[in-house]
C-alpha cells in the first residue's frame, strides 16, 4: 500500500452570516486532521475571490490556493448546508472556478441541516454537479441533522453516533481516493494531455504576473 498520506482538502459550502455549517467543517478539520492516512486543510469561499460580476474559470488565477490544493488533492470533502432543498450558490461558485483540475479525484459529501434530513436533498443535487466536474463521488455521505444542537453548552458533541458515522464516511473516501491515486499514477488517461496543457498555461501566467 502507498505509505504516504492522502491529501483531502475540505471546502465549506456557505458564506452566510452565522453559518452553523462552519462548526461542522471545523469539527471535520480537527477529526480528519488526526486521521493517520489523511492530511487536510479548510477552504472557505469567503476567503476566495468570487465577485458578483464574473463566474467560472476566468477566476482561477485569482484563487491560486484553491487551484493548487485541487491539483495536489487525492480527493475533496464538500460540507454543504441545505438551502431550499438545494446547495448554496456560494459552493457552486467556488467549485466552478476550476474544471479539468478535478478529474479523477475522489469526493465525499457532508450535508448539514437544521431539520432532520441532514442535508440529504442538497447532496442528491450536488451529485450531478461533481460528476460533471469529473470527481468520483463516494456512496457513503455524512449527514448532520439538527445542527443547532450538535454541541451541548460545554462544547461536547451531543450525537453519540457521529464518530461512528464519520469513520464509515472516511473509510470509504480513503479507499476511493487511494484507488484513484493509484490510477492517476499508473494508468494513462484521456485527460493527461489536457492537464499538462493547463499546467503549462498556469506556469506561463504565473511567470508573467508582476512580482
Ligand atoms: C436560504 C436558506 C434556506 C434553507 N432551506 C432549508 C431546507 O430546505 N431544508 C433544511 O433542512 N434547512 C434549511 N435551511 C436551514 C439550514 O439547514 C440551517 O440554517 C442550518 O443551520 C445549516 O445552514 P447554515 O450553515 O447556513 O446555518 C435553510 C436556511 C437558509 C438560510
Amino acid at each position: 500500500m502507498d505509505d504516504t498520506r492522502l491529501y483531502l482538502p475540505i471546502l465549506l459550502g456557505t458564506v452566510r452570516q452565522g453559518r452553523e455549517t462552519e462548526k461542522v467543517a471545523r469539527l471535520l478539520l480537527d477529526r480528519v486532521g488526526r486521521h493517520p492516512e489523511i492530511r487536510t486543510e479548510l477552504f472557505d469561499p469567503r476567503e476566495m475571490v468570487l465577485p458578483m460580476d464574473d463566474e467560472g474559470q476566468s477566476l482561477k488565477f485569482e484563487n491560486p490556493a484553491w487551484r493548487n490544493a485541487v491539483m495536489q488533492a487525492d480527493g475533496l470533502i464538500l460540507v454543504s448546508p441545505e438551502y431550499n432543498h438545494g446547495y448554496p450558490g456560494s459552493l457552486k461558485r467556488a467549485l466552478d472556478v476550476l474544471l479539468t483540475e478535478y478529474v479523477h479525484r475522489a469526493v465525499g459529501l457532508v450535508g448539514v441541516s437544521a431539520g432532520g434530513f441532514g442535508g440529504a436533498r442538497a447532496l442528491e443535487k450536488l451529485v450531478g454537479v461533481v460528476r460533471e466536474l469529473g470527481l468520483m463521488v463516494t456512496f457513503t455521505d455524512l449527514n448532520v441533522s439538527n445542527v443547532g444542537s450538535l454541541f451541548d453548552e460545554a462544547g461536547a458533541l451531543t450525537d453519540p453516533s457521529f464518530d461512528k458515522r464519520l469513520d464509515r464516511f472516511l473509510t470509504e473516501l480513503v479507499w476511493v481516493a487511494r484507488t484513484l491515486r493509484w490510477g492517476r499514477q499508473n494508468l494513462p488517461s484521456a485527460y493527461d494531455q489536457r492537464l499538462s496543457k493547463l499546467q503549462a498555461e498556469w506556469d506561463a501566467h504565473m511567470a508573467r504576473r508582476p512580482g
